[in-house]
């Protein structure tokens, strides 16, 4: 299936996003050889035992027989957004449908693309990471990312429907992926990608009313948990250990794309969407005129009609990623002050994060 046809380049805040199909580029990396092979006893060899265990076949486990029929929404109406709004209740019931079924395309696409990038950081931090344990935990993240692009990739191709990858979360995994050190890496993709994957999981395996998505949903969350887990009980005592002038370095690197995500990513929609040309495809394939639906969008937005998520759906910003960035000392007062400059509240509650982490992947 051709995902991508045309090239740009677009600018999303310091980052440079080229969208070219099959996009390649050099990076040179540090790779790092380690010849002290003893485990280090800690909570990330906790992490990984805990995946070796926990490998699945998705052939084995996933029910793929299940009939999907992609005219139809995938997800429950009462929980998007975009039904509360009333420009959206006057268009028709067609138009309503076939919106609901190509915005959730578009965001399994998104899932599936960005299971590619996990894939391809989680093998950056197998060769990067100096320390033995470490390596040997990532080499299980690179598979279960592998596992994770084969299942949405084989439903994607179910629903024979996949968009273009959304120019701000390409914009984010370059950046991650061409960083100069591996804690950049895994703060770009453990912390914050990863964080939002949780959250945007979550609230999938919540709302969607087809069995096989639920499944498959639910079984990448539980993976998930442990690759947003080793973010911490790695990364933090390498921060702590850590002089002022690197801690902000890697500080900088969390906001530009905490930043990036608030002001370019989406959460449940938004008129940010005006400049992604996958989410202008999923209107144009919806019969929607785009000036139409960002007025009214812009007109719910100004009534204070309410968006927020319905109960049990997670917001990944506050809920997930600043909590994790708040906890390994990556919200530093410098870095306090951008965020406060560019408005973005901190959030520092724990309890949503620990609890996805600890073996419950759904939110209570
Ligand atoms: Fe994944
Ligand atoms: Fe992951």
């Amino acid at each position: 299936m051709n995902v991508l046809t045309k090239s740009s380049e677009v600018t999303k805040g310091d980052w440079k996003v080229s969208m070219t199909p099959d996009d390649i580029y050099r990076h040179p990396m540090d790779i790092a050889w380690t010849f002290k092979y003893e485990l280090s006893g800690d909570r990330v060899e906790d992490l990984y035992k805990r995946a070796k265990q926990n490998q699945w076949d998705s052939d084995q486990l996933l029910p793929w027989d299940t009939a999907v029929d992609p005219s139809k929404p995938l997800i429950n109406a009462r929980s998007d957004v975009y039904h509360q709004m009333p420009f959206f209740q006057k268009l028709s019931k067609s138009q309503q449908e076939t919106f609901q079924a190509h915005s959730t395309a578009q965001l399994l696409s998104q899932f599936l693309h960005g299971e590619q990038g996990a894939l391809m950081t989680a093998a950056c931090v197998t060769h990067s990471v100096p320390d033995a344990t470490a390596k040997l935990y990532a080499a299980t993240q690179t598979m279960d990312e592998a596992r994770h692009v084969e299942v949405y990739a084989r439903y994607c191709d179910k629903i024979a429907m996949v968009y273009p990858m959304s120019p701000w979360l390409k914009a984010l995994i370059d950046a991650t992926l061409k960083s100069d050190r591996y804690e950049k890496v895994m703060i770009g993709m453990n912390m914050v990608v990863e964080s939002l994957a949780l959250g945007a999981f979550n609230n999938m395996y919540r709302t969607t009313t087809c069995e096989l998505l639920k499944k498959i949903t639910f079984n990448v969350m539980r993976d998930e948990s442990r690759h947003v887990s080793f973010g911490h009980v790695y990364l933090g005592p390498v921060i702590a250990k850590m002089g002022e002038a690197d801690r902000e370095d890697l500080a900088d690197f969390a906001f530009q794309a905490i930043n990036l995500i608030a002001n370019g990513g989406t959460q449940g929609g938004g008129l940010a969407n005006r400049v992604d040309p996958g989410f202008m495809e999923v209107l144009a394939n919806s019969g929607i005129d785009a000036d139409d639906f960002f007025k009214g969008l812009q007109e719910a937005q100004d009534a204070g009609v309410n968006q927020e998520l319905p109960p049990g759906q997670i917001h990944s910003i506050k809920d997930l990623m600043l909590p994790a960035l708040f906890r390994v000392g990556l919200i530093t007062p410098t870095a306090r002050k951008k965020y406060e400059e560019a408005g973005i509240p901190i959030f520092e509650d724990l309890q949503v994060l620990e609890a996805m982490e600890g073996g419950h992947p759904i939110a209570a």
